[in-house]
C-alpha cells in the first residue's frame, strides 16, 4: 500500500522521552505529518491531551455528562452505529481495553480486538505492516496501545485518510483517556472547581504517561497548585519546566490538599539502583491513613491502577471512603465513549471537508 505522507516531522520515542512540553504540542498539532486537530479545531486523531486548550478539554468532559442519566447510571447512545472500531493492544491491559471495549459497545460500534500474543506481530510482523494490513480489511477507529512512546503518532502518520487513531497509552509518553477520565472524576467529585485544587501527585513520574497527561490537563484546566514527590530517581528531569512543585517532604506535600494521585510503582525498579526496598519506599511515600489525615477532609483518593497495595497506598485507604479509584474506571467508559464519538465527528467533518 503506498504511503504518501511527509514523515519527516515524525516524533522519535527519545523526543517525547525528553518531556520538552514545546516540541511535543507542537508537533502533535501542527506537524507536516499529521496533526490531532482538523482545521476547525475538531478532533482529527486523539494522540494527547497537550496541546487541546481549556475549551477542548471541556468539551470532552462535557460530552461525557451526557453519557450519564439523571440517576448518574452510564446510558446507550448508537452514536457509532455501522462503524468499526478495532482495539490494538500491543501491551497488557485490563482497564483501559475493557472500558474502550464496552463503551464501543454502548455506542452500537462493530467491535474488533486484536489478540496481539497471537498476532504475526509475534512473528516479527513490523507495526507499520501490521496497520496497513489492518487497514486493508476496512475500520473507522484504531484505539492503540504500545510501549514505544511515539506510537500512535507514528501510526496518524501512516494510516489511510479514512481512519482515525486514539491513543490508549504510548510508553511513557502519553495517557490522553485516563487523563481525561481523572479530570472527569475530579470534576465530578471534587467540592470545589479546577482553579482552587491543590493535587499532590506521588510516584513514579519519570516512567508515567499517566501523570504526563494528568499534570498537562490539571494545568490546562486551572489547577496553579500541583505538588509531586518521589524519590529523585523517579523524577525525569526538567519536571519543574512544567509549573509543578518538587516536594522532598511527603507530610508536607499532602498537607491541606484536596486531590492525592498515586502511581504505579513498576516493582521491577524495586530493589534496583532507581529504587530501595518496597518497605522503605511505603515509609517514605506509601499513601497511608495518618498521610490523608492531613489533607483537606474532603479529600479525594485517586490511583489509575494497578495499584501495589501495601508498596504505594494502603488497603485501608485504597478501599476508604475517600477512594474514588472504581469510580475513576466507570467514568473511563464515560470518557471513552465521549472521546470516540467526538473523534468520530471529527473524522466525518475531515471526510465532508475532503469531497
Ligand atoms: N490505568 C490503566 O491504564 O490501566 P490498564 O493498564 O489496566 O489499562
Amino acid at each position: 500500500m503506498p504511503n504518501t505522507h511527509d514523515t519527516k516531522n515524525n516524533v522519535s520515542p527519545s523526543e517525547y522521552a525528553k518531556f520538552d512540553p514545546s516540541t511535543i504540542h507542537q508537533r502533535l498539532n501542527t506537524s507536516l505529518s499529521r496533526p490531532q486537530l482538523n482545521s476547525d479545531g475538531s478532533i482529527r486523531h486523539f494522540l494527547g491531551v497537550e496541546g487541546l486548550n481549556k475549551a477542548q478539554l471541556q468539551a470532552i468532559i462535557a460530552k461525557a455528562e451526557t453519557f450519564f442519566d439523571e440517576n448518574g447510571q452510564l446510558i446507550n447512545r448508537p452514536e457509532l452505529e455501522g462503524c468499526t472500531v478495532m482495539n490494538l493492544f500491543f501491551e497488557p491491559s485490563t482497564r483501559t481495553r475493557t472500558t474502550f471495549e464496552v463503551a464501543e459497545k454502548r455506542l452500537g460500534a462493530n467491535v474488533l480486538n486484536l489478540d496481539i500474543a497471537s498476532s504475526s506481530a509475534k512473528k516479527g510482523e513490523s507495526l507499520r505492516d501490521t496497520l496497513w494490513n489492518l487497514q486493508a480489511m476496512t475500520a473507522d477507529i484504531f484505539v492503540v496501545r504500545h510501549s514505544a512512546s511515539g506510537a500512535a503518532h507514528f501510526m496518524a502518520t501512516e494510516v489511510t485518510p479514512d481512519i482515525a487513531i486514539i491513543n490508549g497509552g504510548d510508553g511513557w509518553h502519553a495517557h490522553p483517556t485516563q487523563g481525561m477520565l481523572d479530570m472527569l472524576t475530579i470534576h465530578r467529585e471534587a467540592p470545589r472547581p479546577f482553579e482552587e485544587l491543590s493535587v499532590a501527585i506521588i510516584g513514579d513520574v519519570k516512567h508515567s504517561r499517566v501523570a504526563r497527561s494528568d499534570i498537562s490537563a490539571l494545568q490546562t484546566l486551572g489547577v496553579k497548585d500541583i505538588r509531586v514527590i518521589a524519590p529523585r530517581t523517579l523524577l525525569p528531569k526538567g519536571i519543574e519546566r512544567f509549573g509543578v512543585q518538587v516536594y522532598e517532604d511527603m507530610n508536607s506535600c499532602v498537607r491541606d490538599c484536596d486531590v492525592i494521585m498515586g502511581l504505579r510503582i513498576q516493582n521491577e525498579r524495586i530493589g534496583s539502583p532507581l529504587l530501595a526496598s518496597s518497605s522503605e519506599y511505603y515509609k517514605q511515600y506509601g499513601i497511608t491513613p495518618e498521610r490523608v489525615a492531613l489533607a483537606k477532609p474532603d479529600a479525594l483518593i485517586m490511583h489509575p491502577g494497578p495499584m501495589n497495595r501495601g508498596v504505594e497506598i494502603a488497603s485501608s485507604v485504597a478501599d476508604g471512603p475517600q477512594s474514588v479509584i472504581l469510580k475513576q474506571v466507570s467514568n473511563g467508559v464515560a470518557i471513552r465513549m465521549a472521546v470516540l464519538a467526538l473523534t468520530m465527528e471529527g473524522q466525518r467533518a475531515h471526510q465532508a471537508n475532503r469531497g
